[in-house]
């Protein structure tokens, strides 16, 4: 029975997958790592901590299957998108990564759209120069650290150094090259008018391969110390949107995901290239060849939960471990939908979509007498779902109309948030049978680039179902009323945020 390995390299550890050719999942297991922010609205992290955590995702998915290593038939790669991984000229790593949801560049790329426009821009790349996109952390670097900035010879994304560790190639995928901000993904190769524009070299930049081909293979040092047998393929791999997609089923236009990771992500494939002239949605390459999606991001999506849980009931956190989160929804559980009028603004790093702002700020708002922290924890539920709630009708204004929204990420496994989903969403939302999508799209590429399934269609057919539909309840009607209110509050808010974030 043929074996392959999905590894995504996420923001707070590295997961893996191990896939048959049947398209059943062995096994998971994971490693650790952890993000660090050296100051507010930064976010880093050193490539050097992506590798053990990835040794040990593979050896605990081993040996929680039985099987060694060295039986593994294929290797595909996903990982946090945008993190600039910038080598010098012996492939070292000159700086900490910065990360996807690190606000640093928010000067440069104002800077880029007003002298290229962002109308330009979309039509060279098909997105908006945003901060967290890779290309203006390359600006920062230039005007912030020149003498770091002139040692660069190659840019990477944290996928791809892991992808370098294992067999000493340097090669992206076109999913995550289009989070670079200097990817042409209409065309689906990198923009030389742009990098001109933006007079980075284009040299840096390694070639973007399609997500199922087969780009390098397992050196003798890195089988040595993974376990993995030397000269196993790798393929190019995905970002983790569009890797989790694959390990979703959403590959067709008309399928729409709902992503509750540390981000929160509205997902729609598309057939064809579209992008929105103001850029509110990313318009990337799919993993899937010859196809698209438009997406939206919010910066802190389940993320909001995990912050809740350290800073506001350590107490609940320290005595129930991993049984945190169930009592946090159990304790939301008490209050009514509505959270009886306390409203939560997720921007706690700043946000993405539906607003690109860096100086956005959390919010609790309409706190009285009455609340405690079991409303701010039904308020935070809600917050998040209010948000994918409007990227999801951006995505309907770019005219694609869902059926339904395949939930996905750590959070769709809370009943209360997959409801709350349902009664804002305005369609039903499911979930899929498989655990770990990221990671499974990942290896559902390796399979297919190793010849496992004739397409990633089939791939997806043997491994992918649709279960868990939840419909609007009763508490849709509040929740509308509370959405329109939630509406109104960023434009209320946002000429006093530049001042709020200043202070911090
Ligand atoms: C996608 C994005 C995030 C990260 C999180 O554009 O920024 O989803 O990839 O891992």
């Amino acid at each position: 029975m043929s074996l392959f390995i999905g590894i995504d390299v996420g923001t707070s550890g590295t997961k893996a997958v191990l896939l048959n050719q049947q398209g059943q999942v062995v096994a998971t297991g994971s490693g650790s790592h952890a993000p660090s922010a050296p100051r507010s609205g930064w976010s880093e992290q050193a490539p050097d901590d992506w590798w053990p955590s990835t040794i040990e995702a593979i050896n605990q998915t081993c040996r929680t299957a039985g099987v060694a290593a060295d039986t593994i038939e294929g290797v595909g790669l996903t990982g946090q998108m945008h993190g600039l991984v910038a080598l010098d000229s012996s492939a070292t790593p000159i700086r900490p990564a910065i990360l996807w949801n690190d606000g640093r560049s928010a000067p440069q790329c104002q800077a880029v759209e007003a002298r290229i426009g962002i109308e330009r821009l979309v039509s060279l790349c098909g997105n908006r120069m945003l901060p967290g996109f890779t290309a203006p952390k390359l600006l920062w670097m230039r005007e912030h650290e020149p003498e770091a900035y002139a040692r660069i010879t190659t840019v990477l994304l944290p996928k791809d150094w892991i992808r370098y560790r294992l067999s000493g190639e340097l090669v992206m995928d076109v999913s995550d090259a289009s989070g670079t901000a200097v990817f042409d993904c209409a065309n689906r190769t990198w923009s030389d008018e742009l990098l001109g524009e933006l007079d980075l070299p284009r040299s840096w930049w390694p070639h973007a391969a399609e997500g199922p081909e087969i780009v390098a293979s397992v050196h003798a040092a890195a089988a040595a110390e993974t376990g993995l047998r030397e000269g196993v393929p790798i393929v190019a791999g995905a970002g983790d949107q569009a890797a989790s997609a694959i390990g979703t089923g959403l590959i067709k236009e008309g399928t729409v995901g709902s992503t509750l990771g540390t981000s929160g992500v509205v997902f729609a494939p598309t057939d064809q290239w579209r992008s929105l002239p103001d850029g509110r949605l990313h318009a990337f390459c799919h993993a899937v060849p010859g196809r698209w999606h438009l997406m939206g991001v919010m910066l802190s999506g389940a993320g909001s939960l995990d912050w809740f849980r350290s800073a506001m009931v350590p107490d609940i956190d320290e005595a129930a471990g991993s049984e945190a989160f169930p009592r946090i929804e159990a304790m939301a559980e008490e209050v009514p939908a509505g959270a009886d009028g306390v409203i939560f603004l997720p921007y706690l790093s700043g946000e993405r979509t539906p607003y690109s702002d860096v100086n956005a700020r959390g919010t609790f708002i309409g706190l009285d007498q009455r609340h405690d922290r079991r409303h701010l924890a039904r308020a935070v539920f809600e917050g998040v779902t209010h948000g994918l709630a409007q990227c999801l009708d951006l995505v309907r204004a770019a005219g694609v109309e869902p059926e339904t929204v395949r939930l996905s990420g750590g959070g769709a496994k809370s009943p209360l948030w997959r409801q709350t989903c349902a009664d804002l969403f305005g369609v039903p939302t499911t979930t899929t049978t498989t655990t770990e999508g990221t990671a499974c799209g990942a290896a559902i590429l390796a399979a297919v680039g190793a010849g496992a399934f004739p397409s990633i269609e089939d791939a997806c057919q043997a491994t992918v179902s649709e279960v868990d539909q939840t419909d609007a309840g009763p508490n849709a009607a509040v929740l509308a009323a509370r959405h329109s209110i939630y509406e109104r509050l960023y434009p209320a808010l946002k000429p006093l945020f530049p001042a709020i974030a200043d202070d911090a």
